[in-house]
């Protein structure tokens, strides 16, 4: 099933999908009923899966995972004058959701190994205007919850939880995105199941739910006359397109899982002994790697520029890090996060790059970008 179909290796992007032919048999099934927009039935049969699946009283399906974030945070009516505990090193959607919601990010360090926030750092950072932690699982090892779940119940905190990347991982057992008060995953197509753009809330209590469904649409009033507003919302529907390639997707997760392992097997043993470049950690007590993204951390910036200059001449693609939230142009203009320093999430971000690591990636490329990688770091 993986054979690749030709062995010419250039160019190996840096994702792509693995689309199996039943996301075409369900697209068709709209096409052919008319059921394109948010009103179809894949939507509700996506949700209630994917709920399934991690364990959760419902799904809300949105737009995308960064709407997601807006929703969740506005759902628990997270607002101006409140602190949100988020890692420094993340993509940029959580911090944006917390700042447009008119609340103040509280940036948390690294750790170097996991490559998460370091949790022991959060405790002092906890105040009297903290009113939730967002915790963000980065590249396929989940943040350490048990601390996280213990300051949230002795401060009363709500937990956030973007497992944006985190489908199907499990932490001690219990599936990410099964955490949080509010949880979300997105479908982009470099996601371990995609539905082209696309994201899911995850919730259990019922209050929360419906502000979701409900703000989500507009925040049209389920039970009043339509179109008078109470509150504002979005247009963050997902539509019947996309639920249908989501149910698809669904169907395969465990096998994509087990993919993106054995892909990372591949890539751990050809480039056992490499110097100079930190390799992402197998497992953990608490979990083992799912590699939604195979990153390599070089011990200087500079090494980092030559390799990513002398893999992408070669049409391997490389994608840098995350860069850090309080080295955002955006939130310095802002007058945020000021003479704030996390050396550690600096680190990641300056040195940080991953390689191919999409589901489509064959056996033989893995090992041809073994090979270049190791040839290369030798000669830096
Ligand atoms: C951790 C994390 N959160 C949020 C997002 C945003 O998701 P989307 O691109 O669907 O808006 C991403 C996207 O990659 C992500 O990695």
């Amino acid at each position: 099933m993986y054979i690749k179909k030709s062995i010419n290796m250039n160019p190996i992007p840096v994702n792509t999908p693995l689309l199996s032919g039943r996301e075409r048999e369900l697209l068709m099934e709209c096409i052919d009923t008319g059921w394109i927009s948010s009103e179809g039935p894949f939507i509700k049969q996506f949700e209630k899966n994917l709920a399934e699946y991690v364990g959760r009283k419902a799904g809300i399906a949105v737009a995308n995972g960064s709407a997601a974030l807006d929703v969740a945070i506005k759902a628990l009516k997270i607002g101006k004058g409140d602190e949100v505990i988020v890692p420094a090193f993340t993509i940029i959607s959580p911090v944006q959701s917390i700042v447009t919601a008119g609340a103040v990010p509280v940036l948390i360090d690294s750790d170097a190994v996991t490559w998460n926030m370091d949790t022991s750092q959060i405790e002092a950072k906890i105040t009297s205007k903290t009113k939730a932690i967002l915790v963000v699982h980065i590249y396929g090892l989940p943040v350490d919850m048990d601390p996280i779940l213990k300051l949230c119940e002795k401060y009363s905190l709500y937990l956030i939880e973007d497992a944006a990347e985190m489908h199907g991982q499990t932490y001690k057992g219990k599936q990410c995105g099964s955490f949080g008060n509010v949880s979300i995953f997105s479908f982009y197509p470099n996601k371990h199941i995609t539905t082209g753009e696309g994201g899911m809330i995850m919730a259990d209590d019922d209050d929360v739910i419906e502000r979701c469904q409900k703000l989500r649409n507009l925040a049209f009033e389920p039970e009043k006359p339509r179109f008078i507003h109470y509150e504002l919302g979005w247009n963050y529907r997902m539509t019947n397109l996309q639920a249908a390639l989501g149910v698809a997707q669904l169907e395969k997760l465990d096998e994509h899982i087990q993919r993106k392992r054995e892909i990372g097997k591949l890539y751990q043993d050809g480039l056992q002994g490499i110097k100079k470049f930190q390799l992402p950690l197998k497992a953990t007590e608490y979990a083992e790697n799912i590699y939604w993204v195979f990153g390599l951390v070089a011990e200087s910036e500079s090494l980092k520029q030559k390799m990513v200059s002398a893999l992408n001449e070669m049409k391997i693609g490389t994608r840098p890090f995350f860069w850090c939230m309080h080295e955002q142009p955006v939130f310095t203009a802002m007058g945020l996060f000021k003479g704030e320093h996390y050396p550690v999430a600096e680190m990641l971000a300056r040195n940080g790059f991953y390689i191919p690591s999409g589901l489509a990636l064959t056996n033989a490329e893995v090992n041809y970008v073994c090979d270049k990688v190791l040839k290369l770091s030798a000669g830096l």
